[in-house]
């Protein structure tokens, strides 16, 4: 059954990280497109974001950072109904003897202790609004009914770790009215994807927009690609 969707977002307000370029550059555009106030978060003054969106300085490994934009986006706006958890890193091929330390703790710090702290601060605003979203930009490296192999291990347990943030917002707020999701955009053209990548990065941003346009009593807590639920 098709989850209820807001036609468009008219009035809502989002907020993107790594906002600046690839996936979830697409996002914030087709957010924006939709309607919605979009904060684009970017970790840099140099990098350019979306026009049509607010640029704000977000380095999801700052906790400075993160409470410093969600109290701007309080104060602009009195409320948060979007949150896309999209920045990452990546690192891949070495095995865990041969992945360097530095990688392990850059990966984790920027793909699973980021959402989890903007979660920390952004969940009392989501609160306020009837049906806010998170949406965590997980990948099916992560998911534990995959074969893990292949290296890669720190990228992978982020997107595991990321994955149980994800059920825990749901088994903590679903009641309260939070609407908690991870997707896979599916291998994608960016630089984090390579050229050799499948899809157009307007298709990995397509099932993430969907998830961030779900409506009150839609699905939650669940681990989706191409618009279908996926084993975690
Ligand atoms: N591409 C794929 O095939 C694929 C597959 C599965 C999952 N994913 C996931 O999709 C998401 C987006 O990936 P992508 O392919 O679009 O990657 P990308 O093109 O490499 O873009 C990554 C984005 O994350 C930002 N970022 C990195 N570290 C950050 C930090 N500490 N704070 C804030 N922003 C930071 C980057 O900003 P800078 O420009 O400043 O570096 C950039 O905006 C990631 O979570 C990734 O794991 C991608």
């Amino acid at each position: 059954m098709e989850p209820d969707r807001y036609d468009d977002l008219d009035g809502q307000v989002a907020l993107v990280t790594g906002a600046n370029r690839g996936i979830g550059r697409q996002i914030a555009e087709n957010l924006r497109d939709r309607g919605a106030t979009v904060y684009a978060g970017s970790r840099s003054v140099t990098n350019e974001t979306p026009e049509g969106t607010e640029r704000v300085l977000l380095d999801v490994t700052q906790e400075g950072d993160i409470e410093e934009v969600v109290d701007g986006v309080f104060a602009d706006q009195s409320r948060l109904d979007i949150l896309v958890n999209n920045a990452g890193v990546g690192g891949f091929g070495d095995d865990i003897v041969a992945e360097p330390t530095e990688r392990i703790d850059r990966t984790l710090g920027v793909n699973l202790r980021g959402p989890m702290l903007m979660c920390k601060h952004a969940v009392p605003l989501l609160l306020k609004s009837d049906g806010g979203r998170v949406v965590n930009v997980s990948s099916g490296m992560g998911a534990l009914g995959e074969e893990q192999s292949g290296g890669s291990p720190a990228y992978r347990i982020s997107k595991t770790g990321l994955n149980g943030l994800t059920a825990y917002l749901d088994g903590q707020y679903g009641d309260d009215g939070l609407i908690a999701n991870s997707v896979c955009p599916g291998w994608v053209r960016t630089d984090m994807g390579g050229e050799e990548a499948a899809q157009p990065v307007e298709k990995g941003a397509e099932t993430p927009t969907w998830l961030a346009t779900f409506k009150p009593g839609a699905p939650s807590g669940k681990f989706w690609r191409d618009k279908e639920v996926i084993d975690w």
